[in-house]
């Protein structure tokens, strides 16, 4: 059955309040929503290879040329992804020498911390360069200083770029790119903020092939430079300098700011509910103890703690509307007909919320992810890193990072909010759903 778009959203939008597809038009594209478990496991497994492509637009092609991995396509996409999954795993991911990266930075933080005093401070910059250093240590092969004043201003104008995305001078843009172009605004400092980061990454990239030697590769730069030799011929990859800085990009930004905020969600959630933080602490003392730092083999021996750390991803759902997929042909979902073309949001919200999957859909409750004999037990509808093809390449470093850095920040530290203040649950949208600025104490243990 063939029918059109504005069908499609009359037919959905009349029969059911919360209709599991409807289309609308964002800039220039149409654009179909797609709600609930059912349907989005449609989109991105079922029928995944007709949704596989992201969308364009006027403001993704200046920042990014469509280049490197997360905004790239069809065969240039399929090799930077083959090549990044490879890249990574030969850097550690998925192994022991990646624990041992995450905990050495894990002093780091706990030295700054420790520097406090106890005294409620702003944690969001030691956070975001702490979870940063894991990423940079393989992609650049080594970490930033906290006191770096220069890789700090780089995080901000990260944080800053992935707010202004969604800014509606941004939709502007993508409709009318030459009049826009003329006038001052948030989409002038967007572009601001990618040409300083790509600028840094590239005076990195310089360095890296002032000395590397092929025989024996340090980082994700100098995999990717032997790659362009070996793929001089296949000009349609796309591994050339440019491809370079913008794949090197995608994992500093996507590697960054994601897990850093869940991270902040973490503590924002434990201030809110200390008898939780509480019951995480005494899980922890009972497995691990006081005397070694947590181990990724102490996971399978603490179910509440790993049932807390997915709820805090489930409820703070850091990507709320996933990435956007872009039909690449002609398709027909649940009878709709959908063209090739159309812009696809896969709605994450509706799944990690979905009333018919949780036990508790809109509060915090570990018991989520808990079965009556108290075990771990993961429903299928936990999918904050999506899934399919396309689905987050970065997922087994994230919970690596968040298992690691939440055990061992509740080990050693109470964390409370600041005297007579209420822990709010305030947030700030953009391609990222984070906690409003907000202090916090800890107070060691
Ligand atoms: C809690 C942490 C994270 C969450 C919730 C998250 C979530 C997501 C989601 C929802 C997508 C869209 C996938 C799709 O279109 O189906 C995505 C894509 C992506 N993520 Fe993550 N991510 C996280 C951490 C990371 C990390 C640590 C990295 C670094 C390696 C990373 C790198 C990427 C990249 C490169 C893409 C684009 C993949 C592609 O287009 O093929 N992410 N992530």
């Amino acid at each position: 059955m063939h029918v059109n778009l504005m069908h499609v959203t009359r037919r959905t939008l009349k029969s059911d309040h919360y209709g599991n597809i409807f289309s609308l038009h964002l800039g220039s594209l149409n654009t179909v929503v797609v709600n609930s478990y059912s349907m989005v496991k449609k989109v991105l497994t079922d029928q995944g290879n007709c949704f596989i492509h992201r969308p364009t637009n006027d403001v993704i092609e200046r920042l990014t040329k469509c280049q490197g991995l997360t905004f790239n396509n069809g065969y240039s996409w399929k090799q930077h992804r083959r090549f990044t999954l490879s890249t990574l795993k030969f850097f550690g991911v998925g192994k022991r020498s990646l624990e041992f990266i995450i905990m050495e930075e894990y002093k780091f933080l706990h030295q700054s911390i420790m520097d406090t005093n106890g005294l409620p401070f702003d944690p969001h910059y030691i956070i975001n360069n702490g979870v940063s250093n894991i990423i940079c240590s393989m992609v650049f092969g080594k970490r930033f200083e906290y006191t770096d004043k220069r890789f700090l201003n780089m995080l901000s104008l990260m944080s800053k770029a992935l707010k202004l995305q969604t800014s509606v001078f941004i939709q502007l843009y993508g409709a009318f790119p030459r009049l826009m172009d003329l006038l001052p605004g948030p989409h002038k400092e967007l572009f601001s903020c990618f040409h300083q980061v790509c600028a840094f990454i590239k005076e990195e990239v310089d360095k890296h092939r002032a000395d590397w030697d092929p025989s024996s590769p340090r980082d994700f730069i100098d995999c990717y430079f032997t790659e362009i030799e070996k793929r001089k011929h296949d000009l349609e990859a796309g591994f050339h300098e440019e491809g370079l800085q913008y794949a090197v990009l995608d994992l500093f930004v996507a590697g960054t700011e994601t897990t850093s905020t869940t991270l902040l969600w973490a503590f924002v959630y434990m201030m809110k509910y200390p008898e939780i933080q509480e019951k995480v602490q005494a899980e922890i003392d009972k497995v691990v103890g006081r005397h070694r730092r947590p181990s990724i083999d102490d996971r399978p021996c603490m179910p509440y703690t790993d049932a807390v750390i997915h709820e805090i991803q489930r409820i703070g759902n850091v990507v709320p509307l996933s990435v956007p997929r872009m039909t690449n042909e002609d398709t027909i979902l649940e009878g709709y007909f959908i063209p090739k073309g159309t812009q696809i949001i896969p709605n994450l919200t509706s799944v990690l919320c979905d009333q018919t999957k949780w036990k508790t859909n809109h509060s915090f409750d570990p018991q989520n992810f808990l079965n009556a004999q108290g075990e771990f037990e993961k429903p299928e509808a936990f999918i904050p890193f999506s899934i399919g093809k396309r689905s987050c390449p970065g997922e087994s470093l994230a919970r690596m990072e968040l298992f690691l850095f939440f055990t061992s920040f509740l080990q050693s530290f109470y964390l409370s909010s600041p005297d007579g203040t209420q822990t709010s649950l305030d947030f700030k949208f953009g391609m990222t759903l984070s906690p409003k600025p907000f202090k916090i104490s800890f107070t060691p243990r």
